[in-house]
């Protein structure tokens, strides 16, 4: 399947599908059958930044009489962060040294907090590159949206200057000059940017009259957002475009490419129908290859990006002008 070798973030891929950090990345066994499965690389299940301070702060607050000495809390906060991020390097060491593809770190960040202290450790442990998980809730009344980008930014200019291998931006779509915020990205030196990340959302449940979680996985219909985003993007970038979000077939995973992403990450897909959804999504594409007469990616990919397209004006529309001649 040489045809379908890719570069993603400056690394060969066998092929462009990445199995998405999600349980399905959780641990080395779980590793171990997405590359089995014919993945072309992994994003190991996130560490969360807000997971270790709450274990730091449950861990102090269950032992009060230590903590009323500064150095008792400083000992804990210490002890209980390490002991998170030990066992999250430890598995991205494992996964590494177990796994012929390329393994990808991933951190959920919100804040330049002290996860930044330790990032050159992933690379120390043998990750091939950094994914940073980043989102924050725009809910704060007080807050603008150009305070909340600078915050962004210089985020991920000190995650830039402390990790000295490639560096992913996986992000929202909810910006409102996005296509401004990710050419600064750009500019920072980032690799690569996975358009989107899938967000938990809330819902309610009308007979308990309690909130609840929304559907978890996603559906085949999601995939618009981030290929219209891939199409309006890819050509004008430095960086690489990873796609994401509601990518369950083959034929999804062509559009992504004809608009010009490098790879796609894959998750919902994986976890309703099975690892064999991998080998299917490929057989469509190499199959397409064949009918279109492309030998490798390269006579295709980014074919329909914004940039290139006979009518980029396509990619603009966002208004139905016309109303659909059907009655209701
Ligand atoms: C159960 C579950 C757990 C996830 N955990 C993470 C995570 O730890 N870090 C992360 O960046 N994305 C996480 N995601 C998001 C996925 O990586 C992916 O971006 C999202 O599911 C959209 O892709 P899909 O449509 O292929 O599922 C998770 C998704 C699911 C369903």
């Amino acid at each position: 399947m040489e045809r379908l070798t890719t570069t993603y973030l400056g690394l060969e891929l066998k092929n462009p599908i990445i199995v998405g950090s999600s349980p399905l990345t959780a641990s080395l066994d779980n590793l171990k059958k997405c590359e089995d499965a014919g993945a072309g690389a992994v994003v190991v299940k996130s560490i969360f930044e807000e997971q270790i301070d709450h274990d730091a702060k449950l861990m102090i607050s269950e032992s009060e009489g230590y903590v009323v000495h500064a150095d008792g809390q400083d000992f804990l906060e210490d002890a209980s962060r390490n002991y998170y991020i030990d066992a999250y390097l430890s598995l991205v060491e494992k996964a590494t040294d177990a796994l012929d593809i390329p393994v990808i770190a991933s951190v959920n960040c919100r804040t330049q907090g002290t996860w930044l202290d330790y990032v050159s450790r992933f690379a120390e442990v043998g990750a091939d590159a950094l994914e940073l998980n980043y989102f924050v809730l725009p809910s704060d009344f007080k807050r603008t949206a150009e305070e909340m980008e600078t915050e962004f930014i210089a985020l991920v200019e000190t995650a830039r200057r402390r990790f000295p291998l490639p560096l992913s931006i996986k992000m929202g779509s909810q910006f409102t000059a996005l296509a401004n915020i990710v050419g600064q990205l750009d500019k920072i030196g980032v690799d690569g940017l996975v358009l989107f990340n899938r967000f938990y959302q809330p819902n309610i449940d009308i007979e308990k009259i309690a909130t609840k979680a929304s559907i978890v996985l996603s559906s085949p219909h999601e995939y618009t957002l981030p290929l219209q985003w891939t199409a309006l993007l890819s050509a004008y970038l430095n960086c690489d475009i990873c796609a994401s979000t509601g990518i369950h077939s083959g034929e999804t995973l062509i559009k992504m490419l004809l608009s010009g992403a490098k790879a796609v990450q894959v998750c919902s897909a994986i976890m309703k129908n099975g690892h064999p959804v991998i080998t299917e999504m490929l057989n469509t594409l190499t199959t397409w290859m064949d009918r279109h007469h492309a030998q490798t990616f390269v006579d295709f990919r980014g074919k329909l990006a914004h940039k290139r397209t006979k009518d980029p004006s396509q990619w603009e529309r966002a208004q139905y002008m016309k109303s659909l001649n059907v009655e209701f």
